[in-house]
This record gives structure tokens, sequence and C-alpha cells, in this order.
């Protein structure tokens, strides 16, 4: 029997989520009210956070996704691939891009110059976390839920190899070499009725 992994920590509670989220709802409300913008959620991430988000929000919004992957030979240069494009055209349109975190920078800056350069009426980005402390790239961001440490998190829509994305509270991970080493970790942990009955994966 290999020894209990160290669990995750709470960084983040479920509850302060939820209360943070409401006041981003209310700020954007207030931001666009008569103006109906578009909000672009960027998956998967950002899909937990889209909807939580779009429900405090007062006025009427229109929702796109768009799906970015970088090669991990890439992903320091920010050269990214659209995976999946937007359905419609957001020329003349208020844009909110809706990002679960902004680490470097690189891919949110991508994002602003692709959806940029179809000529939104106007552009902005909410994002739920911002890691500014590693900020590569200055990237204009509108508004942020919580400023957080230079820590890997899991949970609410953020994940590791496709796991941990439904954990409601947001976690820290201690040790990420052992999870880089075994990325269902803290699945039976954190999931103890499903401990045994595994199938499938991301
Ligand atoms: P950036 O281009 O460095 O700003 O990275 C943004 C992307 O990296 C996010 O959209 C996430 O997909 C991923 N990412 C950065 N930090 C974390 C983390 O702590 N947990 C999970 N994913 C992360």
């Amino acid at each position: 029997m290999s020894p209990r992994p160290v669990p995750p920590n709470v960084l983040l509670r479920r509850e302060e989520i939820a209360e943070r989220v409401a006041e981003l709802g209310e700020e954007i409300s207030a931001a666009y009210a008569g103006a109906e913008p578009v909000l672009i959620a960027i998956l998967k991430g950002s899909a937990i956070f889209l909807a939580d988000l779009a429900r405090a929000l007062h006025i009427d919004a229109r929702f796109d996704f768009m799906s970015i992957s970088s090669y991990s030979s890439e992903r320091a240069t920010g050269v990214v691939r659209i995976v999946k494009d937007l359905e419609h055209d957001v020329e003349g349109r208020h844009v909110v891009i809706v990002e679960d975190i902004v680490d470097t920078g690189l891919t949110l800056n991508y994002l602003r110059k692709t959806i940029g350069a179809r000529r939104p009426r106007s552009l902005a980005t909410v994002t739920l976390l911002d890691k500014a402390a590693r900020r590569i790239l200055p990237v204009p961001v509108e508004w942020r839920g919580f400023e957080i440490p230079d820590a890997f998190v899991l949970g609410y829509g953020l994940d590791h190899q496709g796991l941990y994305r439904n954990v409601r509270d947001l976690l820290a991970v201690p040790d990420i070499s052992a999870l880089v080493a075994r990325p269902d970790l803290y699945v039976d942990e954190l999931f103890p009725a499903a401990a045994g009955g595994r199938a499938g994966s991301s």
C-alpha cells in the first residue's frame, strides 16, 4: 500500500466563491445595463464559472464558446491553436471573455488579439482567478474574482489531466510532482462514493 497523499488544501470555499461571483454579477450587470453582452467562455475550465456568473446577472446575455490548446513545447510562447471557434460573429457586439484563471497572461493576450480582430464594439475580460505574480505579459483584466498565490489549483472547473473539474471548492495542490506522477492521486479522497467503481477518463 502506498502512503496516503497529503490532501490538497481548500484555498477558496464554495460559499466564498458564490459570494464573489454574485458581486461580479452585480458589477457586470451595471456595466452592461441595456446592452446584452456576449459572454465568451473558454472551454473547458470556464464552464462552471460561466454557469454561475450568467445566473448572477440581472441582464440578458448571449453565450458563445471557444476552445484552444497549446502544445507543451509552445506553452511558454503563447502560441495556441483554436480547437473550437465561436459560432457567432461578434462584430459590433459587447464581448466579455470569461476565463477561469489568468496565469502568465499569454492565453488571454492571444484571445484578446484574436477576438479583438473581429471588431467587437467593446472587449473586456472577467476571470475568476488571477495569479498576478506569475504574469509574463501585462494584459488588461477588467474584473477578477480573487487574486491567488502561485500554487497549482484544482476544482470549480480547473483540472489536472481532465480530472477534478467538478470539485466544488477550489483546492491548492501541496505537491505538484506527486500529482504529475499520479494524476488521480486525490480522486478517491475527494469522491469517496466513487472509490473502487471508477471507469473512463476525461
Ligand atoms: P496562461 O496562458 O499562463 O495565463 O494560462 C492560462 C491557462 O493555464 C488557464 O486557462 C488554465 O487552463 C491553465 N492554468 C494555469 N494555472 C492553472 C492552475 O493552477 N490549475 C489549473 N490550470 C491552470
